[in-house]
């Protein structure tokens, strides 16, 4: 009866050193590869969806599907603070610019970090969105995580300043950690 209750007692003294090399491993120690946003409409609005930000070899992609918008350009950005409690959504700041750049398209080799451009909605007022930025980080100062994505009410023209002449708030949602 003594003798097996030895054997426990060393199996777990030669586990341990595999478990703590494997917890050295784990996502949270290589940095974020993914976050999402959940959008919520602003008071008057019924815009709702997800976007999402993986962190791929060439840049972060950016997919987004989005529901209840009127048909046409939505200008579509990353703003400063992850705060969406203002009824109108202006909370959330103006677009994320930590580089102090001018407001441009999202493929200009200038512009506000947070520039992603428009949605594009159908006659049903869907939108999807998929592409792969160049501009955006997961990690380190530059970071997007704990910021807000914004959709408008109208379309972003790429050029006026500092907001590319896009209108009201229509929908905010917070940029937080996804599941891998
Ligand atoms: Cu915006
Ligand atoms: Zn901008």
């Amino acid at each position: 009866m003594i003798k097996t209750t030895v054997v426990p007692i060393v199996c777990s003294i030669l586990i341990l050193p595999a478990l703590v090399t494997a917890d050295s491993l784990a996502p949270e120690h290589t940095g974020m590869t993914r976050a999402v946003a959940v959008m919520h409409p602003t008071a008057g609005h019924e815009v709702r969806g997800i976007v999402t930000f993986t962190k791929t070899a060439d840049g972060v992609r950016v997919q987004a599907s989005i529901k209840g918008l009127t048909p046409g350009k939505h200008g579509f950005h990353i703003h400063q603070y992850g705060d969406c409690s203002a009824a109108d959504g202006t909370s959330a700041g103006g677009h994320f610019n930590p580089h102090g750049a001018d407001h441009g398209g999202p493929s200009a080799d200038s512009r506000h970090a947070g520039d992603l451009g428009n949605l594009d909605a159908n006659e049903s007022g869907d939108a999807n969105y998929d592409r792969v930025d160049h501009h955006l980080s997961l990690v380190g100062h530059d970071s997007i995580i704990g910021r807000a994505v914004i959709i408008h009410a109208h379309a972003d023209d790429l050029t006026s300043q500092p907001t590319g002449g896009a209108g009201p708030r229509v929908a905010c949602g917070v940029i937080g950690s996804a599941k891998e």
